[in-house]
């Protein structure tokens, strides 16, 4: 028997062994304000909640009001009115998941029930969260190529296959936009894909996940993407990330009370207690619930807002370094504190800085960004390899150090091309685990048939918690 020192000493060397959730150093996944006293605040209120099962708020009844709260709290940052209502899930997922369960369940009431499949219709840069949700709830899903060039989806195009997907039998049982997207950062032309769904009576989700709690406060002038807009009728935003809340809280809101009933699930058909459940999960923690709520109390409007301010004029500083890094430009035009960064092509190879060689360079400086692989759209366009850096509130306290850190990766990157794809480092993954540079494997991923790569990546990832592989 091991005494509780002991398992907690453990648990604190594991969590030695993994990247600084603090500090600006993980270029995604985590999200930092850099205020310690917000931490110990979600601490505290989480220690608080930790016993109680947020499956019942008629029981619970502290879960009810939080997320009375929340909602209340989220709908007012999305300018929706009183026929705006949600609810509090574990995340982005989970908000996407349920906002397509309940335009699907609304579109089979409406054409021809039960056993028809629903189509859902989004660009390609809207977030895998919904390719889930398409294949755990049985829709068609069509994608839209988005412009190569910025990664923002035309609104006609998207709206042309609407038509297609309408004129082969009924119309789709959502549109999807993002606001912004993961990948690019880049915002979604919501207010004209809003306009054309609604005059074609299809309904429109926008994934607000990771920009929900950024965008209502970034200065300067952002289009329009939220419930201001009368064609949305659906929007998901993340506690989690820009909300500053700890991990498994995000709210999903839907304009009428019809859709967002249209989330739960109920049955009285069985010997036990009456089930209702409006979320994915039965039984769940209030943790998250009650430390978000407590985040959102204490920063308030102002308090995002000074945040978020951080955040911008930290985004606008490693987007000036950027932009004079020989051989490396931000893709596209970014909405937010998400950036894309691609080899510019306007250089010569030998000045050319590539993504995937730049993620291992700054690594090895401290810093952790993200390569993501350069895609081949269903139109034959190919949206480039980048690397992904999300900034937070805490990068204003370190931008100068990334700056420099960004400024001598890409010295040592300089004029290296990813190592050239080989299958064999696959073989040496599944085997050794993921080597310290990353950029071959990443060059390989890229090179491998897109339907092919799910299954890797499910073997490799089983493979790390499975008790009988080494
Ligand atoms: C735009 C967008 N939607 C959905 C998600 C999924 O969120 P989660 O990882 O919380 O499930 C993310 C995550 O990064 C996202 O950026």
């Amino acid at each position: 028997m091991r005494t509780p020192d002991d398992v907690l000493a453990v648990l604190r060397s594991l969590r030695a062994a993994d990247p600084p959730t603090h500090g600006g150093r993980v270029l995604s996944y985590v999200y930092d304000h850099g205020r310690p006293e917000l931490d110990e605040l979600v601490r505290e209120a989480a220690i608080a909640f930790l016993p109680v099962n947020g499956l019942d708020p008629t029981t619970f009844t502290s879960v009810a009001i939080l997320e009375r709260d929340l909602v209340a709290f989220s709908r007012e940052v999305l300018r929706g009115g009183s026929d705006v209502v949600g609810s509090v899930t574990s995340g982005g997922t989970e908000s996407c998941l349920l906002a397509v369960k309940s335009a699907r369940d609304i579109w089979r009431g409406g054409h021809g029930g039960a056993g028809r499949r629903a189509t859902l219709v989004m660009p390609t840069t809207a977030h895998p969260a919904f390719r889930k949700a398409a294949h755990y709830l049985d829709l068609t899903l069509v994608e839209v190529p988005v412009e190569a060039g910025t990664g923002v989806v035309d609104a006609e195009r998207l709206l042309r296959a609407v038509d297609d997907v309408t004129t082969g039998g009924a119309p789709p049982a959502l549109v999807v936009v993002s606001a912004p997207s993961y990948p690019f950062g880049v915002l979604d032309p919501v207010a004209e894909v809003a306009a054309g769904a609604a005059s074609r009576g299809v309904p429109v989700h926008v994934d607000a996940c990771i920009g929900g709690w950024l965008l209502p406060w970034w200065p300067g002038e952002t289009p329009a993407w939220d419930f201001a807009v009368s064609g949305v009728t659906s929007i998901s935003t993340d506690l989690h990330k820009y909300g500053y809340a700890p991990k498994g809280a995000s709210v999903v809101l839907y304009r009428g009370r019809e859709r967002h009933r249209a989330q739960y699930f109920a049955t009285a058909d069985w010997p036990g207690y009456p089930v209702v459940n409006p979320t994915v999960l039965g039984s769940r923690s209030a943790t998250a619930l009650a430390a978000a709520w407590a985040v959102v109390q204490v920063l308030g409007p102002s308090g995002y807002a000074e945040l978020v301010e951080r955040t911008a004029s930290a985004t606008q500083r490693v987007r000036e370094v950027v932009g004079e890094i020989r051989g490396l430009c931000v893709f596209g035009h970014p909405a937010a504190g998400l950036l894309a960064v691609v080899a510019d092509h306007g250089v010569a190879p030998q000045d050319r800085v590539d993504p995937f060689v730049l993620v291992d360079r700054a690594r090895e400086l401290g810093w952790l960004l993200q390569g993501q692989p350069a895609l081949t759209q269903s139109d034959g366009t190919v949206l480039p390899r980048t690397a992904h850096l999300t900034l937070t509130a805490v990068t204003a306290d370190v931008v100068e150090e990334l700056g420099a850190a960004l400024v001598a990766a890409a010295d040592a990157a300089r004029g290296l091309p990813a190592p050239a794809p080989d299958r064999s480092l696959i073989a040496s993954v599944a085997e050794h685990g993921l080597p310290t540079e990353l950029a071959g494997v990443m060059s390989t991923l890229e090179a491998l048939d897109t339907r092919l790569v799910p299954d890797l990546l499910i073997q490799l990832l089983a493979a790390v918690i499975d008790p009988d592989v080494a």
